[in-house]
């Protein structure tokens, strides 16, 4: 059987939270376990340089991203899991890459965009801040995706451009070069809960409305009384359509028990006791991950030797790949 390889990067910047977990993290582990599909995950560690010049926060960062997603069931050993700066090829294809991409397909990449706009906005110079990195983020994430002759890439909605860039760019390179990548397509799971924060917003660290995933049951607890809730009391019926509490039980909870919530939500259920067993459902869901990522924590070695493996193991692809770029760009041994 042909099994279809998924591939997908996490940047390395910021402490995993409730909404990576059920938006990203929980649906990429399961997708692995399929049989029918070949999975590539890695730590987008070049990506994380591009939104933080920190080197204690993106070292930091990216051992726990690699703990928690060991922790929370990974396998290893039947998907690829490596860190981007253990492939050296990935950046050099990157480069021969910029040299075919269009500076006009750059200028249009959202992100991009975002930042001058912020600048136009803030009467600040139209560059300010923005680096070349941020600037060909797109053509990085292309080689990403193009090395390992991916087929399919699932991200979220403000992805999506950047796997057509990459399509496009490996198009591009095919016309001109001869046959040489696969084209890559964006799946985004409409199935996936897109989590709401504190606030109802999206779960982002952008909006400062998370929930971190392993912090202390303590904290858990914590963070959950902080989602905002209305002034209604105990016993008057409350609306869980437009409440975050009830739209965070559902990502976690089966079908019986969301109907049981619901009723309870018409029945007056307090705003307390809905926020303790909303509580107490996710903490059962994660508490085995939660000791694993501590243990995982505490032996770096271990979690190091997982992604030096996953590096060893994919070297001979991405080197096969590089030299057929190589060749056919013109960068030939001379006999
Ligand atoms: N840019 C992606 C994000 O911010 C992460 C990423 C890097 C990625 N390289 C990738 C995702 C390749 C998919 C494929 O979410």
């Amino acid at each position: 059987m042909a099994r279809h390889r998924v591939l997908t990067g996490i940047t390395t910047t910021g402490t995993p939270h409730l909404g990576n977990y059920v938006g990203a993290i929980r649906p990429a582990i399961a997708s692995s376990q399929r049989e029918d599909v070949d999975a590539y995950l890695f730590l987008a560690d070049y990506h994380a340089l591009i939104k933080s010049q920190d080197p204690a926060l993106v070292a930091q960062s990216s051992r726990e991203i690699a703990a928690t997603w060991l922790a929370l069931g990974l396998d290893h050993e039947s998907a690829h899991f490596y860190r981007q700066s253990d492939i050296p090829e990935i950046t050099e294809l990157s480069w021969i890459l910029t040299c075919n991409a269009a500076k006009g397909l750059m200028n249009r990449a959202h992100a991009y965009k975002a930042s001058v706009q912020a600048n136009e906005e803030a009467g600040e110079d139209p560059d300010h801040a923005i680096t070349m990195g941020l600037f060909s983020y797109p053509i990085l994430m292309a080689a990403d995706i193009l090395i390992f002759n991916a087929n399919d890439v699932p991200v979220g909605r403000d992805q999506i451009q950047h796997v057509e860039m990459a399509r496009d760019i490996a198009a591009r390179f095919n016309h001109h070069y001869g046959e040489t990548f696969v084209l890559p397509k964006a799946v985004v799971d409409d199935e996936v809960a897109v989590l709401q924060g504190l606030d109802g917003r999206k779960m982002s660290k952008s909006y400062g409305n998370t929930i971190p995933l392993f912090s202390t049951p303590k904290k858990l607890q914590k963070g959950i009384n902080k989602i905002k809730t209305n002034l209604l009391e105990p016993g008057e019926p409350k609306d869980p359509d437009t409440s975050a509490v009830f739209q965070i039980w559902c990502a976690f909870a089966n079908e019986a028990e969301r109907q049981e919530m619901r009723e309870a939500f018409e029945g007056g259920l307090a705003w307390g006791e809905a926020k303790k067993r909303l509580f107490e459902r996710i903490n059962d869901e994660i508490a085995p991950a939660r000791d694993e990522y501590d243990r995982l924590m505490a032996n770096p070695q271990e979690v190091e030797a997982v992604l030096q493996a996953g590096a060893e193991r994919l070297r001979p692809q991405s080197a096969a790949l590089l030299d057929k770029v190589r060749h056919a760009v013109g960068l030939r041994t001379f006999v």
